[in-house]
């Protein structure tokens, strides 16, 4: 890998700190423009570190107001400061001492949403991964923990709340119309997880007893006026603590918890030790303004900040590259919490399906990196999905290979040898081997290799001695991946289906390693003989998703067809009928493209009426089915030379057959289906809605009948209902005189609701085909458009640059020239933002070439830029390398 600025942070260079900090003293006196904080550092000299050593603290954007060691003011000569920090060099020759620094910040000019700064005239931090360094100087690494007690003093009629980590011990008024408060944490914590908030906010307030008997009062504070709307979220945090209880052993360890919800964030929130900071997207719900996957999100964002508690704040990460470490496994146990609140593969589902779309492109692109990089030039560019989900995917391949009881016994010995520690992915895997005795060598590989894996299969049965054979190869192709590639253990769960659909019995295997239903693939080459199975099977592999590979099964349409109707595991069955579906969109693609006729198989067409029409399916399960691959699915499928004007039409054209073949039975269903009322959030009816408001997307396809959506859209009286009904209308129907009135009443009702009306810019962005950029453009200049606001920007330019695949990759290149633009100007307000924007581009490789020339063109044009953020520059040096 190239990088121009040559700031890149290795693993290997990890060295412990020569100092640490014991102790933290720190005083906010909270102004918008001119905050002063007053830190007081008992700092102790590691030992075995010379006297005198250089003691180099972090900084960014700071004013040094003071700097004095045991109460004597330094002289200039006595530290050096630079962009990065300050270098103190003259030391006292005691191990211990006192560092007292005050600096100046000025929170209304800080856009980057990182450090100290303004949202909505409130005082709100966030400080993972280096923020900190932007409130203070300090050792701002996550190995470094200390004990924090604050005091804040602001202004008692703007900021009646003063609030940060821990318990408050002390609070009262001041002179001048101030007040203060005291807080102090009893954990030691790293810097990264510290929380400031003052403003003025209402709360809702509820209480929850640890099994140990802590009464522990919980607080979510949101916009006054707004905490009704907080309540689910409530729900969500009381169902939290009581699994994690259950299922976990964690108990929560302070006598408050605290969530604030605010407008700007630059991601979906932050798990400070006691003092959650949130996205207000992630908190706020009502049936009249929230959709279904809003509450899901809700449920699922609360339940992994709560999760962190235990998993990133007791035990947290040595360094950024174990980032993984927490992530991945609070995103592993957030999963398991909604798979138990809600259907279990239906969620599995999901899961696979956003792995697909967001990491599987990572991984086979330029920014692709393994699950713990080994450097980085930039550490918010890698909160990516390859350490969050498939590091979630890796824990679950850990539980897989070492079975529920091993599992839960290696997190027991992790909880118990690590509180209080900064770990690192080794001694995560120790824990497992230490607890199961399992060799987990080869398997720890999944932290190191980027890529993902491909498995080829081929089988054959051998009617007169009974035996079915199964050749399984594996090999790993990466962009990043350099030198040799070494053969992953693979966990392939999998089932030898009969004719009859059971799964037929074998009476020995020989081949590979192959315990209850998981063959356990760690050759480049296995060829496995399964004795004695009586009939003929046709095999299911990685069921439940064992594994984040690919898989290349030679088979037959018949046999996918059997599977997607006989398949004992639900996640099987899906993936069997996508595979099918994927097939035949695959080859309407390339008839598109070269001028042929679409036909859609009567076969997809008949398991799909089969589906639609089995009342003992979950109806979430046959909304699953009935959506088909999307446009990105097949994109990523085809790999190369894409043409993504061409998989519309395709698609399009197969999805209208469907349609209009089941018209009758759709109609029939649409009639039948009655939600809910007054509306409930839970996943049953929440299935019931997105099979219903599947079913309209296909009528209106089939029968153009705009009407029956906009009748939908008036008489829903949920979120979800109107939400969907408006995407049907604007995506199918973008010029009908039925849309417009709909937006604009969508519009009109939800002006003053920011949350909602980024759902209005997200749908416009969305409608596909050439008129989408003009479109995009427009609403960019509207006055309720911002730059500023990180949820308003993703709506309308991310879901544009996502989410509108013929629309972004106009084939005259525009709408690259817009996104670049978009991230240029947006670099100068919120890097971080904006690098995630762009990466919207990292697969321009692998579109057809005319469009790719533009793609490249318009990438070195915003790399050429003058000041660009190290984030936006890594992005791009990465995606162009
Ligand atoms: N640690 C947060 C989470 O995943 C994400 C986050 C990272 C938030 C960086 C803000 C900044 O739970
Ligand atoms: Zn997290």
């Amino acid at each position: 890998m190239r990088t121009q600025t040559g700031t890149a942070i290795l693993l290997e260079d990890y060295r412990p700190s020569d100092y640490q900090i014991d102790k933290v003293d720190l005083a906010f006196s909270l102004d918008a423009q001119e905050t002063l904080v007053t830190s007081i550092l008992s700092m102790r000299r590691a030992e075995g570190v010379a006297e005198g050593a250089p003691l180099v603290l972090h900084g960014d954007e700071l004013e040094l107001v003071s700097i004095a060691i045991n109460d004597t003011a330094l002289s200039e000569d006595g530290y050096e400061l630079s962009a990065d920090g300050i270098s103190i060099n003259k030391l006292p020759a005691n191990d211990v001492f006192t560092l007292k620094i005050v600096t100046r910040i000025n929170p209304t000019a800080n856009k980057k949403l990182m450090g100290l700064y303004r949202t909505s005239g409130n005082f709100c931090t966030q400080c993972e991964a280096e923020g900190f360094r932007r409130i203070t100087y300090y050792l701002d690494r996550p190995d470094i923990l200390s004990v924090f007690t604050v005091r804040i003093e602001g202004d008692s009629k703007t900021v009646p709340l003063l609030l940060s980590n821990g318990n408050c011990t002390d609070k009262g008024a001041l002179e001048n119309g101030r007040h203060f408060a005291v807080w102090h944490d009893p954990h030691p914590k790293p810097a990264y997880l510290f929380a400031l908030f003052a403003g003025d906010l209402g709360v809702l307030k509820d209480r929850f007893k640890t099994r140990s008997g802590r009464d522990v009062t919980l607080e979510i504070y949101v916009e006054h006026g707004k905490e009704p709307r907080a309540a689910y979220a409530m729900d969500s945090l009381i169902r939290s603590m009581k699994w994690d209880e259950e299922v976990y052993g964690c108990e929560y360890d302070l006598d408050i918890f605290m969530i604030v919800a605010v407008s700007d964030f630059n991601m979906g929130a932050m798990e400070n030790k006691g003092l959650n900071v949130f996205n207000d997207k992630y908190v706020l719900a009502d049936p009249e303004t929230a959709t279904d996957q809003d509450y899901a999100n809700i449920e699922a964002i609360i339940a992994h900040e709560y999760f962190h508690n235990w998993t990133g704040n007791r035990i947290t990460c040595r360094d950024w590259f174990q980032l993984c470490l927490k992530e991945g496994l609070t995103v592993y146990r957030d999963h398991s919490f909604s798979a138990d609140m809600r259907s279990a593969p239906v969620k599995r589902i999901a899961e696979v399906r956003g792995l697909r779309a967001h990491q599987f492109p990572e991984d086979a692109g330029p920014l692709a990196h393994p699950v713990r990089p080994r450097r980085y030039s930039e550490i918010n560019n890698f909160y990516t999905s390859t350490v969050y989900e498939k590091g979630s995917e890796v824990v679950g391949m850990f539980k897989t290979i070492v079975g529920e009881e091993g599992y839960k016994r290696a997190l027991d010995l992790y909880f118990e040898r690590h509180d209080g520690d900064a770990a690192t992915i080794e001694d995560f895997i120790k824990c497992f081997e230490d607890a199961t005795g399992a060799d987990l060598k080869q398997f720890s590989l999944w932290y190191d290799q980027a890529g993902t894996p491909n498995l080829a299969i081929e089988t054959n049965y051998d009617e007169a001695h009974k035996r079915f054979t199964v050749n399984i190869a594996q090999s790993l192709k990466s962009s990043v991946v350099t030198g040799d590639v070494e053969p992953m253990h693979i966990p392939v769960r999998f089932g030898l289906v009969g004719p009859q659909g059971n799964d037929l019995a074998y009476s020995g295997v020989t081949g590979a390693d192959v315990t209850g239903d998981v063959i356990h693939v760690r050759e480049p080459k296995h060829s496995i003989h399964f004795e004695g199975v009586e009939q003929e099977p046709v095999i299911s592999l990685l069921r439940g998703f064992s594994a984040p590979v690919t898989i290349i099964p030679e088979r037959a349409d018949s046999e996918l067809a059997f599977l997607a109707r006989h398949d004992n595991d639900e996640f099987a069955r899906w993936e069997a009928l996508s595979s099918l579906a994927m097939r035949q969109l695959r080859q309407a693609t390339h008839d598109v493209e070269s001028g042929k006729a679409v036909k859609s198989s009567p076969e997809l067409t008949t398991i799909l009426y089969e589906i639609l029409s089995d009342e003992t399916l979950e109806p979430a399960y046959r909304a699953l089915c009935l959506s088909l691959p999307s446009e990105a699915d097949i994109a990523r499928e085809i790999g190369s030379d894409i043409n993504p004007d061409a998989i519309y039409t395709a698609r399009s054209q197969i999805l209208d057959d469907i349609a209009k073949e089941c018209l009758a039975t759709l109609q029939a269903t649409y009639a039948k289906l009655n939600p809910a009322k007054p509306f409930v959030p839970d996943a049953t009816s929440a299935g019931i809605r997105s099979l219903r408001n599947t079913i309209l997307g296909l009528i209106v396809r089939a029968t153009g009948d705009v009407e029956l959506a906009a009748k939908h859209f008036s008489n829903a009286d949920n979120m979800t209902d109107r939400a969907d009904a408006l995407s049907v209308l604007a995506l199918q129907a973008p010029d009908a005189e039925e849309t417009a009135l709909a937006l604009e009443t969508f519009r009109a009702g939800y002006a003053d609701n920011p949350i909602v009306m980024d759902k209005w810019f997200a749908i416009q962005a969305m409608i596909p085909g050439g008129g989408a950029l003009e479109r995009v453009e427009q609403l960019s200049k509207s006055d309720s458009f911002s730059w500023e606001n990180p949820n308003r920007v993703r709506a309308l330019i991310g879901s544009f640059s996502v989410g509108n695949p013929t629309g972004f990759n106009r084939a005259d290149g525009v709408g690259y020239r817009f996104l670049c633009d978009a991230t240029a100007r947006l670099d100068d307000i919120n890097p971080q933002v904006a690098a995630r924007l762009i990466t919207a581009m990292r697969s321009w490789r692998n579109l057809e070439k005319k469009r790719s020339d533009f793609a490249l063109e318009a990438l070195k044009s915003l790399l050429s830029k003058e000041k660009l953020s190290r984030d936006v520059r890594d992005i791009l040096e990465r995606t162009l390398a």
